[in-house]
């Protein structure tokens, strides 16, 4: 995909890299992150509007500093370092850095002596947010003071005839109010970008990307029902139409009427739709199966064995399209969190090498809410686009324990009576994901005069910016209440409701 204009962000490792491409992008200029070693060749192909060389928790002095090759500064585009990107610049271009003592974090006001170009309609001083262990004793030969704070008399500098700046905080954190203006004054008044990226620029684009692609050749795609696999069908359809085939699996682990009404929803749209119920398979090969891992891997193998039948049906079939998102595709070397390697993900990864597709993967350059203001440039209902994501092996990583029918029947009307009260109470869309789990113990209970020995429900809801951690979300106790009551009496089987207070990490969102 090429874009007209880029501001490349080369990544030292912080844990704010991805934020800086956020802000960029909101302001409507195409952003990327790059590993902070890319070749410089790369890069000039690139051809990017500047370039942001994050923060990251090195010291230039450590023996293995990550320090990007020296002929970026011979490329001729303006660069913005922050924090350890500052120290990068500072420490390669003949500057002094100072291994401090102490680590300066948190608050601090900044002091603005230049108005000129990066603080461009800025007060003379604002809050920034600092954090950062080494700092800055000396510029290099051709920069000049900018700003300053109280503890950093070199907190900023500007080598002019370049275009070259750094700043010692972090612009990008909503802790630096005035951060924006800062990223929007290098962008647009430093960088000279015009802006014009958006869902509806990059809708077009990528169209006509895909046609190129593909020219007549047939696509596959497993829809989910979900978010980001139904913004990607429907964008190559709107490239191949009906070229591209979507495969709907019900494997029995669905939740209440989900096959009907993704269906439903589906047969209308511009592309090929099969609808495959292999419950029965699905279920058969889980039974007695208890460990997570294991019904994990059942399940991706019979989905892969499922999608390869359609292939086959349908023949000839070349691309393999995938809703992948940018956090997933990041070369990074920020830490991004163990959770890729805690469970087993399922999906239909071993497909393309084993089938010899080539993968399409037209979301690979969006985070999240960008998706969903492309699926509304594409005018799917807000009901597909507001949907709670949903894991691949559905309701078998839900029900603890062992699976069939009896429990799934349990669970089932259960979070249908969960999600129907979050939905009636607005609290649905101020949540990312809610969910019960069937737990695989039984208490003791009193209904009537009666003693009842049956199931528990945990009721499981959580918010969060892109499922990589997530708090227990703060539901209102009375519809608690509410929603423990309906469940208890409605659903058979079912005498205690829990909820599950754990916060990811140390916890994961689902149980299994
Ligand atoms: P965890 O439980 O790891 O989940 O905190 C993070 C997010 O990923 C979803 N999830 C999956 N999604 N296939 C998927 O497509 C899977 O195998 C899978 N397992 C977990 C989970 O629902 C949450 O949104």
């Amino acid at each position: 995909m090429t874009h007209k204009e880029l501001v490349l962000i080369l990544d030292f490792g912080s844990q704010y890299t991805q934020l800086i491409a956020r802000r960029i992008r909101e302001l409507g200029v195409y952003s990327e992150i790059k590993p902070f070693d890319i070749d410089v060749e790369e890069i000039k192909k690139l051809n990017p509007k500047g370039i942001i060389l994050s923060g990251g928790p090195s010291s230039v002095y450590a023996q293995d500093a990550p320090l990007p090759s020296r002929e970026l500064f011979d490329i001729g585009c303006p660069i913005l370092g922050i924090c350890y990107g500052l120290q990068v610049m500072a420490y390669m271009l003949g500057g002094e850095v100072d291994p401090a003592q102490n680590r300066e974090y948190g608050r601090a006001v900044l002091t603005i002596d230049d108005h000129s170009d990066l603080f461009f309609q800025l007060r003379d001083h604002i809050d920034v947010w600092m954090s950062h262990g080494d700092h800055l004793t000396a510029f290099p030969p051709a920069f000049e003071m900018i700003a300053h704070t109280a503890n950093s008399p070199v907190a900023s500098m500007r080598n002019p005839g370049k275009k070259w700046y750094g700043i010692q905080f972090h612009p990008e954190v909503v802790h630096t109010p005035q951060g924006n203006k800062i990223l929007n004054n290098f962008v647009f008044k430093i960088c000279q970008c015009a802006g014009d990226w958006n869902p509806s620029s990059f809708v077009e684009t990528t169209i006509q990307g895909i046609k190129n692609q593909l020219g007549s050749g047939k696509a596959l795609c497993a829809l989910s029902g979900g978010v980001d696999s139904t913004v990607a069908a429907y964008l190559v359809a709107r490239a191949i139409g009906r070229q591209l085939t979507c495969v709907f699996v019900d494997t029995g682990l669905l939740r209440e009427g989900e096959a009907e009404q993704v269906c439903k929803y589906y047969e209308k749209a511009d592309f090929e739709f099969r609808f495959v119920d292999a419950s029965e398979r699905f279920l058969q090969n889980l039974q007695g199966v208890i460990d997570p891992e294991q019904k994990r891997k059942i399940i991706g193998e019979e989905f892969i064995r499922v999608f390869e039948e359609e292939a086959e049906k349908i023949g000839d079939v070349k691309f393999l399209v995938q809703g992948t998102l940018y956090p997933d595709v990041i070369e990074s070397v920020s830490t991004r969190g163990p959770s890729a390697m805690i469970k087993s993900h399922h999906n239909v990864g071993g497909l393309p090498e084993k089938m010899g597709l080539s993968l399409l993967e037209p979301l690979r350059e969006l985070f999240k809410d960008e998706v969903r203001r492309v699926g509304r440039e594409l005018h799917l209902p807000q009901n597909i686009l507001g949907r709670h994501p949903f894991p691949g092996p559905g309701l078998a990583v839900r029900i603890l324990g062992e699976i069939d029918e009896e429990r799934l029947s349990i669970l089932r009307p259960a979070d249908r009576i969960f999600i129907e009260e979050l939905q009636r109470n607005e609290q649905y869309d101020k949540i990312w994901q809610a969910f019960v789990v069937l737990l695989p113990i039984q208490t003791v209970g009193v209904m009537g005069d009666e003693r009842t020995y049956e199931n528990v429900i945990a009721l499981r809801a959580v918010t969060s910016i892109d499922g990589m951690t997530a708090d227990w979300a703060e539901i209102p106790n009375d519809l608690l209440a509410k929603i423990s009551n309906r469940i208890i009496n409605e659903v058979k089987g079912v005498n205690r409701v829990v909820y599950d207070i754990s916060s990811k990490p140390p916890s994961t969102i689902e149980w299994e």
